[in-house]
């Protein structure tokens, strides 16, 4: 008998789901994939929302803490009452990956506040299943190491904050330090809420005028800013200190005056925070928000190397595993890996809060169960694979269309050298195979790729397609063999979370995939995980000699990326793209002079 293992997390961030069979991750998505709804949280809201996921608390909460473009108010007050549509078709989705039912379930695991209205909610469906609530920080750390190459390895999670913990009097935590051997871990220390390193780069990020969830944005104008702000609140950081907790006085009278040690702590920084003015929508980027952005930046950097050292010191592991949202900062995961003594580094690939339902399933199946680990993640691409037919059908609804050229190619080398010829002649091209990213980076298989060479590239894709801001760089997928020639280097770099720089000279050559500060957030591609991908870099190296593409998630500003076929050749035809590759077919546009 299979055991069968679903896994959800909601959170502001969105909602993730995964599947394991007999400890294996077969599938896993996240809801706004398959609603097409950026960062979606289920809304607009439903009444068995409310009552399923608790949210009738305080609807204006989520309006204030989440940021995202809608009007609860309006929203709440026209509630479609009767299903929870989205959430079954992503249990649904991810099902079907593993051709499974609900019936054939034995456990959920879930992790958000109000457990017992979602265990309801499965057991009138399957009431056989067994309903789990994990702890967020150790399914952190779950995730960050169960799924990694390593038998023993230190662990690192920081994140924003977690749910509220009874075993802590019902605060949040805000990550943890951990020693994961075989197929145990060891909690070694915990961060309370209000040293929330990811907590403090959000609000950085909203001086910066970003929204929740746009943290990459933070991280890309950090480059062009100064120290100056950095030189002033580093001031406030403490290491290895006793602090107080005041912020809740009755519990301070209630439980006395007992300084705890801290690993680190924040001091005043907050309320220094708080006298800068965030940028207003259409403000122009000052030098004061450039190094607004640089200063949290540097911190994040400073904070996480401080608690790797820590980490090294405490169980003189070389492997560091990483994950929490703070693990999606492939600047300071550079940092660490090169300023520390660790010599391998594994972070999850949907390192934050999407990717949590992974760490859970393996923390019931390996932690629970005690039952050896089985599953290395030596890949992201966990979506649903779709048949030579689907696509097929959804090529052919465009047939008739005047305005697209469509080839089908019965060997993909001809395909992967029709696609290089239109990098090389400064195409905008779309990549469309097998199954999507789970995490928040497009890995080749729902890829913008264009001509690195190319110095302009950055701002043609900008004012054509992408429309982001100038300053955020793009990425480079590069020949797993031929990395180090063009980038600072020993490790792979799978899943686009290290950022190291370009080596002295190449800059020249690759101009569009370098930052300002001279890095890149690189991507190695081995023909062993994604021989497409790898096929089609290596067809264009063929041409020009450079082993390299320009990689932008398949999507368009606002909109989640493609996830079926369809939802390809829409994004394709609504945009300025040229051409789309879609498993063997080829497909352009046909320009009216
Ligand atoms: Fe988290």
């Amino acid at each position: 008998m299979k055991k069968c293992i679903l896994s959800l997390t909601t959170s502001g961030h969105g909602v993730g789901c995964s599947l394991c069979i007999d400890g294996k991750i077969v599938g896993a998505t996240t809801l706004e994939r398959i609603t097409r709804k950026k960062y979606d949280i289920l809304l607009p809201i439903t009444k068995m929302d409310l009552e399923t996921f608790g949210w009738h608390g305080n609807p204006n909460m989520y309006q204030e803490s989440i940021d995202l473009p809608f009007d609860l108010d309006a929203d709440y007050r026209s509630l479609d009452f009767n299903d929870l549509e989205s959430f079954q078709r992503l249990i649904d989705y991810v099902l079907s990956i593993g051709g499974v039912d609900i019936g054939d379930v034995d456990t959920v695991t879930y992790s958000y506040r109000y457990n017992e209205n979602v265990k309801k909610y499965f057991a009138e469906k399957n009431r056989r299943i067994e309903f789990i609530v994990p702890e967020h920080h150790l399914s952190h750390a779950c995730q960050a190491f169960l799924p990694s190459p390593f038998d023993e390895a230190a662990i690192m999670v920081v994140d924003g904050q977690g749910v509220p913990l009874a075993r802590k009097g019902y605060d949040q935590l805000s990550g943890c330090l951990a020693y994961g051997k075989g197929n145990e871990i060891d909690l070694l220390w915990e961060f309370p809420v209000r040293q929330s390193l990811g907590g403090l780069y959000s609000c950085i990020t909203k001086i910066c005028g970003f929204k929740t969830n746009e943290e990459c944005k933070t991280m890309g104008l950090a480059s062009y800013g100064s120290m100056e702000y950095f030189d002033i609140l580093r001031k406030e950081i403490k290491y290895d200190s006793y602090e107080l907790d005041i912020r809740n006085i009755l519990r301070l009278i209630r439980n006395g005056s007992i300084p705890e040690k801290q690993l680190y702590s924040f001091g005043q920084m907050n309320s220094l925070l708080r006298k800068y003015k965030p940028r207003a929508k259409d403000e122009p980027y000052s030098d004061m928000y450039k190094s607004i952005a640089q200063a949290g930046q540097k911190i994040a950097e400073e904070v996480v190397i401080y608690l790797a050292n820590w980490l090294f010191e405490k169980t003189g592991s070389k492997n560091l595993c990483i994950a929490g949202g703070v693990g999606l900062n492939c600047v300071a995961n550079y940092q660490v890996l090169s300023k520390t003594k660790f010599e391998n580094i594994f972070i999850y690939p949907n390192a934050g809060d999407n990717g949590l339902p992974v760490g859970q399933a393996l923390y019931a199946y390996t932690m629970l169960a005690r039952n050896p680990r089985v599953y290395i993640a030596s890949h992201d691409c966990l979506g649903k694979e779709y048949a030579s037919e689907e696509v097929r059908n959804a090529v052919d609804a465009y047939r008739d269309k005047e305005e697209i050229r469509i080839v089908e190619f019965k060997n993909m080398q001809d395909l992967y050298n029709v696609m290089a010829q239109h990098i090389e002649a400064g195409s905008i091209t779309s990549w469309w195979q097998g199954r999507s990213e789970y995490g928040p980076r497009a890995l080749g298989n729902r890829s913008i790729l264009a001509d690195p060479r190319n110095k302009d590239m950055k701002d043609i894709l900008n004012s054509r397609v992408k429309f982001r801001e100038g300053f955020r760089p793009f990425t480079p997928s590069v020949l797993k063999e031929r990395s180090r020639e063009f980038f600072m280097l020993d490790i792979e770099s799978p899943y686009m979370l290290l950022a190291p720089n370009v080596q002295p000279g190449k800059s020249e050559i690759v101009p569009a995939i370098t930052h300002v500060d001279n890095t890149a957030r690189v991507q190695t591609v081995d023909r062993e995980i994604n021989e497409r991908y790898y096929n089609l870099i290596k067809a264009f190296e063929r041409r020009t000699g450079v082993p390299i593409l320009l990689n932008t998630s398949f999507n368009v500003a606002g909109e989640p990326i493609v996830e079926t076929p369809e939802d390809a050749i829409k994004c394709f035809l609504s945009t300025d793209i040229d051409v789309l590759g879609i498993d063997h077919f080829f497909l352009s546009k046909i320009k009216s002079k």
